[in-house]
């Protein structure tokens, strides 16, 4: 069992909060753990061939061993480092689609650390898009392996204060940037078959990817027998507050602990509310609500559902997996 001093002594980290990307990256060249902002949420990254700094991230974030982590590169010359078997698909997906909120997964190369890809022989590798993400990853020297930087199962953080409530005092820097453009997290498409499969949605869709690969199915567990996405087993994105989905807000009346997202205006009013002017609105700020109503003892949160086209598709995947 682990005595009390221990975990206070595991837990008690100076995290220090910068605005340069060259410092931030330092922490990473020694072997720490550091938060950034990408262009769908912030990450938490570590050198990927360091297992210890591996390590760091699982325990910082209490995430469970067997979801695996993405690869974050600054310039395609680093995909070599991870992977040697970029099949055809990959390739016209990395052309349309680099830098951007795509996470393309391919064969790994025996020098990616199974604990980087949860005992996987494939690794997902991604170009963040933006110029502060490439900055850092530029200085790092080295692809670096980030998930969400969240306590598992919490809301994924788009803003630094939010990466600082989850993991202050546990990691040891976050480079401090604005509040990220897209807001919910990058698209996973496997491509370690000739058919490449959607393992999880983002902004960029479906029609997409298809538009650049015809032959792309969406992954269904129910269809496809083995678990190609780990992570999507996992409890996610939840809030303390119970999350309800609504189609229609005329069913809403008021309530005191209750708070409302949409694109529509409810005439019932709610302690807290957000009417987003777009579905690209509703998705950037959707898991910032979920905090704010946290930190407001918020007990409901109704989320108005949208059309499963374009990023309302993601959207609408993380707000089910939020109300489960
Ligand atoms: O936008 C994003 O993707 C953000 C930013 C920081 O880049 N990252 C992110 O990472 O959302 P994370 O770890 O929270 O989610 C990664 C997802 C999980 O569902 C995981 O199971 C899946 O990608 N994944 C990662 N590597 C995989 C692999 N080799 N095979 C299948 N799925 C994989
Ligand atoms: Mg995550």
């Amino acid at each position: 069992m682990r005595s009390p001093l221990f975990c206070v002594k595991l837990y008690l980290v100076q995290t220090v909060i910068t605005t340069s990307p060259e410092e931030a990256a330092e922490y990473v060249r020694r072997g720490g753990v550091v938060a950034f902002p990408t262009e769908t949420v912030y990450g938490l990254g570590a050198n990927i061939f360091d297992e210890r700094a591996l390590h760091k991230i699982f325990s910082a974030k209490q995430r469970p061993a067997d979801n695996p982590l993405i690869a974050h590169i600054a310039e395609t010359g680093q995909i070599a480092e991870l992977s040697d078997e970029i099949i055809e698909s990959a390739k016209k997906f990395i052309d349309a689609f680099f830098p951007g909120p795509l996470t393309i997964v391919v064969r790994k190369t025996r020098s990616v650390p199974l604990i980087a890809t949860a005992g996987l022989d494939t690794i997902g590798i991604r170009m963040a898009g933006s110029a502060l993400a490439n900055r850092f990853l530029s200085a790092c020297s080295t692809p670096v392996a980030a998930p969400s930087a969240n306590l598992s199962g919490r809301p994924s953080p788009t803003t630094w204060e939010a990466v600082f409530e989850d993991l202050g005092g546990r990691i040891d820097c976050i480079l401090k940037g604005g509040r990220t453009e897209i807001g919910i997290e990058s698209t996973v498409v496997d491509c370690t078959s000739r058919v490449p499969r959607l393992l999880r949605s983002g902004s960029i869709s479906v029609e997409q990817l298809r538009g650049i690969v015809p032959e792309t199915e969406i992954y269904s567990p129910n269809k496809h027998t083995s678990a190609r996405s780990p992570g999507m087993r996992h409890r996610h994105y939840s809030p303390n507050a119970r999350v309800i989905i609504i189609e229609n807000t005329a069913e809403l009346s008021d309530e005191p602990n209750a708070a409302f997202i949409g694109v529509s205006r409810p005439s019932a009013r709610f302690r807290q509310q957000q009417i987003c002017l777009t579905e690209e609105e509703y998705a950037r700020s959707v898991f910032e609500f979920f905090r704010e109503c946290d930190r407001a003892e918020i007990k409901i949160i109704y989320c108005e559902s949208v059309s499963e086209t374009g990023i309302g598709t993601a959207l609408m995947d993380r707000i089910r997996r939020a109300a489960e």
